[in-house]
């Protein structure tokens, strides 16, 4: 009869204790710990001696590399943030909210791959074999070789695998699936480490690309423990706003690319389709009208430009301390700014309440949009106008001093793309020679102020 451990385990990060604890030493949380109970059942490819004799060393000069290294799946936006395509034996886990569209995009994907002639299989353990069809029929993924397999059992899937010898495997989704070596249930820390751990050698073993779908916890961090994003190559996560159609696919790891890409998609009835020009879905409900509290910024978002539009609201506050809210930009981030205004540019807005949110519903991280934000709040707060037609580019350092940012020349061809006629840009980047944008360099904030703000008229 075969042995069995017994182990208490933090479902919040992971950490294991003998016996169960009310709070966790690690991380915390109360009331995290479960109960895991291990079988001494070894996976199928390892010898009595735990001797696994699938790889020799070889030398690296040895070691051949095909030529069609990566797949491309056919759909731009989503090659463009795996760095130019799928690298075959590759592990991509995209994490995303309930709904967002993760089943979509893999079965889109599914299907782009099996028209360049890949097999695919697809293991839903999260919905019926009939359900995905019905999916797949309103996508328009009709090719045959997608291998539908609704199955929650890792051992079931790794034969179907050894049978099939697909060149592309989904896993709809790894909290959905357990493994016969852990009996704790699906979905929990060890599960999901162990069952991550097999298909990851089933990848790296047999060369095949794995898609694995995960959930994400509800502050927005993907479910399990923090090793699964360290054991896949690549990790995306899809964003979005729910309620509105657009969706954006953003890379946090990848062995093969760059970071920090970002891919934009629409939702429709027909699945997602590409969004080509996204500064148009951006902008495009902006107002041609300078609005005081409203400025321009030009983001990077990994390779590509995106000019985003920032809105500031300022008002004197009814209640005893000032509110400050924040939709899109570090809540950290929008304090040092107000900090600056405040102490530097000798804006008081200590009675004001203090509202920033970036259109669109998408979310600025990078410190550029800085000099956007301080801006709209000083506009807003003064009640002036940037002019339409200017984007704001720097960021803002504490004694109020701007800072050079990468890129300009890119962010400026944007800009220019999308018809502004003026950019205020850090007085580091004064160099850059651009002949269809007037380039107006600044050293400090109150300069950048002065600079680009006209009485309303
Ligand atoms: N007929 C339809 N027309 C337009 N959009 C649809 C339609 N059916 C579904 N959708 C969109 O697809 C989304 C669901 O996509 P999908 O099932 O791929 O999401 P998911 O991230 O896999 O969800 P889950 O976490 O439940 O597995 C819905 O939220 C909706 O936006
Ligand atoms: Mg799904």
């Amino acid at each position: 009869m075969a042995k069995v451990k017994s182990k208490w385990v933090c479902q919040n990060c992971g950490y294991e204790s003998a016996g169960y604890l009310g709070k966790c030493p690690e991380c915390s949380s109360w009331g995290s710990f479960c109960e895991e109970v291990q079988s001494d059942l070894k996976p199928q490819n390892i010898s009595p001696q735990g001797i696994v004799n699938d790889f020799k060393p070889e030398l690296i000069s040895d070691i051949k590399i095909g030529s069609e290294i990566r797949v491309s799946t056919n759909i731009f936006e989503f090659d463009r943030i795996l760095g130019g395509g799928l690298v075959q034996g590759s592990i991509v886990l995209i994490a995303g909210d309930p709904g967002i569209g993760k089943s979509t995009i893999l079965l889109q994907t599914s299907g782009q791959l099996a028209a360049q002639g890949q097999k695919i299989l697809y293991v839903t353990a999260e919905e019926s074999a009939g359900q995905l069809k019905l999916r797949a029929d309103r996508l328009g993924v009709k090719e045959n070789n997608i291998y539908i397999y609704p199955q929650t059992n890792l051992e079931s899937i790794r034969a179907q695998i050894d049978e099939l010898q697909p060149d592309t495997v989904v896993i709809d989704s790894i909290q959905a699936i357990y493994s016969q070596t852990v009996s704790s249930s699906a979905g929990s820390v060890s599960q999901i480490r162990e069952c991550c751990n097999i298909l990851m050698q089933i990848a790296k073993t047999k060369n095949i690309t794995m898609l694995i779908i995960g959930h994400v916890t509800k502050d927005g961090n993907i479910a399990g423990p923090k090793i699964l994003e360290h054991m896949v190559d690549v990790v995306v996560s899809f964003e979005g706003d729910k309620y509105k159609s657009y969706r954006m696919l953003r890379s946090m790891k990848n062995r093969f690319g760059n970071t920090s890409e970002v891919g934009i998609f629409e939702m429709g009835s027909n699945g997602l389709k590409e969004v080509k020009n996204p500064n148009e879905l951006f902008l495009n409900e902006r107002s041609q009208e300078a609005i005081p509290g409203t400025a321009i910024i030009v983001t990077n978002e990994g390779t590509r430009p995106l000019l985003v539009e920032i809105q500031a609201l300022v008002g004197a506050t009814p209640y005893p301390s000032p509110r400050r809210v924040a939709n899109g930009v570090d809540f950290g981030r929008l304090l040092q700014i107000l900090a600056v205004l405040e102490k530097r540019v000798g804006l008081n807005l200590s009675k004001q309440d203090v509202y920033v949110n970036v259109m669109g519903g998408i979310d600025v991280d990078e410190p550029s949009a800085d000099l956007g934000i301080a801006l709209a709040i000083a506009t807003c707060a003064r009640d002036v106008v940037v002019d339409s037609q200017t984007v704001i580019i720097g960021e803002i350092g504490l004694s109020g001093e701007i800072h050079p940012v990468n890129n300009i020349d890119k962010r400026l061809n944007e800009a220019v793309m999308s018809g502004f006629k003026k950019a205020i840009v850090p007085y580091a980047n004064k160099d850059v020679i651009h002949n269809k944008i007037q380039i107006v360099p600044v050293k400090r904030l109150i300069d950048a102020i002065s600079a680009c703000i006209s009485p309303q008229s």
